[in-house]
């Protein structure tokens, strides 16, 4: 690959172009392009090659075997999203919008290794040392063995993280440490690229296990477009309800683990809790009585999550009526609301929809999309569900309701929450405790929650 030596990059997807323009050719952005120089001088050339490892060549056989060694942070959802703990050695990425818990968790985390006997350092770049302080007493954590750097300098940071003898270093967050030298902004993909290959080299080179937090950019992407995730061993991101309490740690990526998995948290007074049955958490809102709520059971990771899917349908003048989705992609809504008119004889061409998922998860499993259909269809004829139903099953264009995985541990644990009632895919098998109700099409389904 022929290299350019100068150019402009794009701060929002990384596009590259050797001629400066106004707007970006990828993600057609007006005035995000900054200048980088690619073949930088002096002692930026040295870091430019990928991250230094030992040059020579060892036997497989040779290098110890050691599954066990995992540090447990002792915070149980925590703990599940990583796979059992953090991996010494591991690079690990918490990514997230400003202000959802991101912070929080790491000085908390910070403080339950300490207590584990883990030399702690946090690297400080976007808080005083005073209010990280003032965060450990509202979380009523200890301040032993946490050594606190406020540098945003990255090697001047690291440098004082290994002088202090640090098992696990913290860099909150990525954004607000620089390195020295390179002439972009602090947080940019030429920054952030060079810093991903420096932590890599640290984490591995010294066996330090290192997490960096990252805040995401407004196309819902940790900043820095990808440029951290392929180089990080695990990227978990934070998701949550604007104004909600409930947070869902999500592992998108993870070498040690599988993906996927989620950890549920409250935010309350004294930081982060672990919610211990987050089904339960998921559907305190629900209200049988109101119209437009549909419950459903999402596989997150290894465990099924009861969720409430919420629509709302008001007449518009629009030319165009809104489609509003939190927590489904409004693409999916889109298209389920085609399936309804054609499909289903139910038309929300005159109205206005919003549909949220509960707890601000995002739903990827399309076995949700009968509880969205169900919702939808309730919202426009403003006619409650029946009670104790759930609604279980993917939506093809045709009407037809497909099959999902896993459908006995979805039920299982709809039941479990009470649910004595679910609409189905056909040849569903049998669930102590529910009826069940097995519907082939859209229109069969909407025939069938009526009654
Ligand atoms: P923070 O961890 O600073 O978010 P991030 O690092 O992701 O930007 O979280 C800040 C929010 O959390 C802030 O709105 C206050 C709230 N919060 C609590 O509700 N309880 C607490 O104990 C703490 C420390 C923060
Ligand atoms: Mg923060």
């Amino acid at each position: 690959m022929a290299r350019s030596s100068r150019g402009y990059r794009c701060r929002e997807c990384g596009w590259t172009t050797v001629a400066y323009v106004g707007r970006c050719g990828e993600c057609q952005q007006w005035n995000t392009l900054d200048q980088f120089d690619s073949a930088p001088r002096g002692p930026l050339a040295r870091s430019s090659r990928p991250p230094a490892l030992p040059g020579r060549a060892l036997a497989l056989a040779d290098v110890p075997d050691e599954p066990g060694r995992r540090m447990a942070t002792d915070i149980p959802e925590l703990d599940r999203v990583l796979g059992g703990g953090l991996v010494p050695g591991s690079l690990v990425l918490v990514g997230g919008d400003p202000g959802i818990g991101k912070s929080t968790l790491m000085l908390q985390a910070a403080a339950r290794l300490a207590e584990q006997g883990q030399v702690v350092a946090y690297v400080c770049g976007e808080e005083s040392p005073r209010q990280v302080r003032m965060r450990a007493s509202r979380l009523g954590v200890g301040a032993a063995n946490i050594t606190l750097i406020p540098e945003s300098s990255l090697d001047a940071a690291l440098a004082a993280a290994e002088g202090a003898g640090a098992t696990v270093v913290i860099i909150d967050s990525i954004q607000s440490v620089y390195i020295e030298g390179l002439e972009s902004r602090s947080g940019g993909p030429a920054q952030l690229a060079e810093a991903g290959a420096r932590l890599v080299a640290f984490a591995k080179g010294n066996e330090i296990c290192t997490i960096v937090t990252g805040h995401v950019t407004k196309g819902g992407e940790i900043a820095g477009p990808r440029l951290l995730e392929h180089l990080v061993d695990a990227v978990l991101y934070f998701e949550g309800a604007e104004g909600g309490a409930l947070r869902v740690l999500r592992a998108v990526k993870n070498r040690f683990g599988a993906t996927d998995e989620v950890g549920v948290f409250e935010m309350t007074g004294a930081g982060l809790q672990s919610v211990e049955n987050p089904s339960s958490a998921l559907l305190e809102a629900h209200d049988a009585e109101a119209s437009g709520c549909a419950v459903t059971a999402v596989i997150e990771g290894s465990r099924p999550l009861a969720i409430e899917v919420q629509a709302l349908s008001v007449p518009t003048n629009l030319a165009s009526p809104r489609r509003i989705a939190a927590g489904l992609e409004t693409s999916r809504l889109h298209l389920l609301l085609a399936v309804l008119a054609r499909r289903g004889g139910i038309n929300a061409s005159g109205m206005d929809v919003v549909v949220s998922v509960s707890g601000g998860l995002r739903l990827r499993d399309p076995a949700a999309d009968l509880a969205v259909i169900a919702a939808l269809a309730s919202a426009v004829s403003d006619r409650p569900l029946p009670r104790a139903t759930a609604y279980l099953g993917e939506v093809a264009l045709s009407g037809a309701i497909r099959p999902v995985q896993q459908a006995q541990r979805r039920l299982a644990e709809l039941g479990r929450l009470g649910f004595t009632r679910a609409l189905v895919p056909p040849s569903t098998p049998f669930v102590e405790g529910m009826t069940l109700i097995p519907v082939r099409t859209v229109r069969d389904a909407l025939t069938r929650a009526e009654s």
